[in-house]
């Protein structure tokens, strides 16, 4: 079985970023095809570990070919990041990186339905195991709420003519294939963006819906700041403005102190102090790297550092 590559993006400058320590512990929560977690294992010593994540099962089985007994490989999603760490006796990390959206793996196998370059079910979910598919969201949802994804989540103008078509389409049969709902937004959809196929904000909008990339996102990132020990970093990579606008929002939060409170007998050392300190700007992709990569056109990385008690300096805890 060939599981595919995937050209990982900014991938020495987030390692970088994570500080990695010979002796630390690091969790990937997106391995993908491993580009960044193996860039961790060769910066890792003999008592370093790391910890990777998917919710692909076909992601799953690239990382478990990796024989290396510092490497743990988990099948889940990030949303539930603290339990699946706990459940593997982890409950501190150094280091943490999420590098968002979808794999090249997963656009290029036509069996996934992400991709209407080819003919296929319409499926979309990362993690095959369970969830409604694209298809069967597409089958029962009110107009309103396919309006809606359309519009917020592909940023489309004309999410409004898309979505009635969709449910016109289907009221005369079933919208299963990549290649029906592509033809189905290429009419409902009155101009053509250059060098953007009509159906791109449509599939990307709901492959985000079907697989609650947003929700995610927003669970995961509290539970990466509760689980980073002091000194230890979050590298996020984004390829959407809303998961970036999502990342940002969470990191500034965290990275500000709560205000005094006026009239009250309250001092400085009596606030909680921010649990995270931000480390420079987002930063982008270079020109070549771009050339290289088109995917990463889009990719805005932020960092992170857990700021506070050095009482927990080392996540493996006690030798
Ligand atoms: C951009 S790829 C990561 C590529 C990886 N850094 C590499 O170098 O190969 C994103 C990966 O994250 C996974 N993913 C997306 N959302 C997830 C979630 N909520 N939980 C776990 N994995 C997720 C996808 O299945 C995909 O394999």
């Amino acid at each position: 079985m060939s599981l595919g590559s995937h050209t990982a993006v900014l991938l020495e400058r987030a390692v970088e970023e994570l500080k990695v320590r010979a002796d630390g512990l690091y969790v990937d929560c997106t391995f993908g095809r491993g580009g960044h977690s193996r860039l961790i294992l060769s910066r890792l010593g003999n008592r370093g570990r790391l910890i990777a994540l998917d919710r692909d099962p076909d992601a799953v089985s690239a990382g478990e070919m990796i024989d290396d007994e510092r490497f743990t490989m988990l099948h889940g999603a990030f949303g539930r990041l603290a339990a699946l760490l706990r459940q593997a006796g982890v409950e501190r990390a150094d280091g943490i990186l999420l590098d968002l959206g979808v794999s090249s793996p997963q656009l290029d196998d036509p069996a996934r339905g992400f991709s209407f370059r080819f003919d296929a079910p319409l499926d979309m979910r990362m993690d095959t195991r369970g969830g409604f598919t694209a298809a069967q969201w597409l089958a029962s949802a009110p107009e309103s709420e396919i309006r809606e994804v359309i519009r917020n989540y592909g940023e489309e103008r004309f999410a409004k003519q898309i979505a009635a078509a969709i449910v016109a389409a289907r009221a005369r049969g079933p919208v299963g294939t990549t290649r029906q709902l592509a033809a189905i937004v290429a009419e409902a959809v009155p101009t053509r963006e250059p060098r953007q196929d009509p159906a791109t904000r449509t599939f990307q909008a709901i492959r985000i819906h079907v697989n609650q990339e947003l929700e995610e996102l927003s669970l995961a990132l509290p539970q990466c700041i509760d689980l980073l020990v002091p000194g230890g970093r979050l590298v996020a990579i984004s390829f959407h403005s809303l998961e970036d606008r999502i990342v940002k929002r969470i990191l500034r939060l965290q990275a500000t102190a709560d205000p005094l409170p006026r009239r009250l007998p309250v001092k400085a050392r009596d606030i909680a102090p921010p649990r995270l300190k931000l480390i420079g700007r987002a930063q982008r992709a270079t020109p070549s790297e771009i050339a290289a990569n088109p995917r990463a056109r889009s990719a805005v990385m932020r960092v992170a550092e857990r700021t506070g008690d050095a009482q927990y300096a080392d996540a493996r805890g006690a030798p």
